[in-house]
């Protein structure tokens, strides 16, 4: 089994990268991530990337004039890196066209819902639990796809259910469906790692 480089993109905390870290620390994942990414140079993803030596790079549209110069230093990054897999781990930009084809099927997100519910452009990080306690459902869960050139749309590998209690505020929920999230995209990334992915027509398939 190929141990999978990884490249990790993150704008925020970086919960689920650290889940990612440890589970490659602890040999649940047969992975490394060669290095981590971040929009915002005073992202905790960075800081905790740092605490694990493993590069850190500080990587912004506002560093380039045109968004293909960004692209081209990104792809670079990947290539330099023989990158098997772009891990979206809170990553708030979207990323171009040109980078989705390049890497078709090899980049996953990672979304606080289950899609195709409450996805799109809008719903990151706390607006997804808002909307998902406004609507009313009773359940929510973690979704882990790959990117496509469409929204939150892509082949979903791996969901999970979380219940949305009747006291439930975006916050708690968010709470709850964290440590859902550190597990599964773990696992979704050990599945691919393990060859078990099929991807047909915009389905995954999992061959166990
Ligand atoms: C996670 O909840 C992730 O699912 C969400 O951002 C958070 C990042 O947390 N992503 C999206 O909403 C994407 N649409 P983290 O920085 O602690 O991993």
């Amino acid at each position: 089994m190929k141990k999978l480089n990884l490249i990790v993109l993150a704008s925020g905390g970086g919960t689920n990268l650290q889940a990612i870290i440890d589970n490659i620390e602890a040999g649940k994942l047969n992975a490394q991530i060669k290095a981590v990414i971040s929009n915002n140079s005073k992202a905790g993803a960075l800081e905790r990337a740092r605490n694990h030596n493993i590069p850190a790079i500080h990587l912004s549209h506002k560093q380039f004039v045109t968004p293909e110069e960004f692209d081209e230093k990104l792809l670079s990054i990947l290539r330099e890196n023989e990158t098997d897999l772009v891990i979206l781990a809170g990553y708030m930009k979207i990323l171009s066209p040109t980078v989705i084809r390049q890497y078709k099927n090899r980049i996953l997100n990672i979304h606080p819902a289950l899609l195709p519910s409450f996805g799109g452009a809008s719903m990151y990080g706390i607006h997804v639990h808002e909307a998902v306690i406004n609507s009313g459902v009773k359940v929510t869960g973690v979704t882990v796809h790959l990117v496509d050139e469409v929204y939150d749309h892509g082949a979903i590998i791996v969901q999970k259910c979380v219940p949305v209690l009747n006291d439930d505020t975006p916050e708690t929920l968010q709470q709850r469906v964290l440590p859902h999230e550190h597990e599964l995209y773990s696992k979704a990334i050990q599945l691919l790692a393990e060859g078990k992915v099929e991807i047909k027509e915009n389905k995954a398939y999992i061959r166990e």
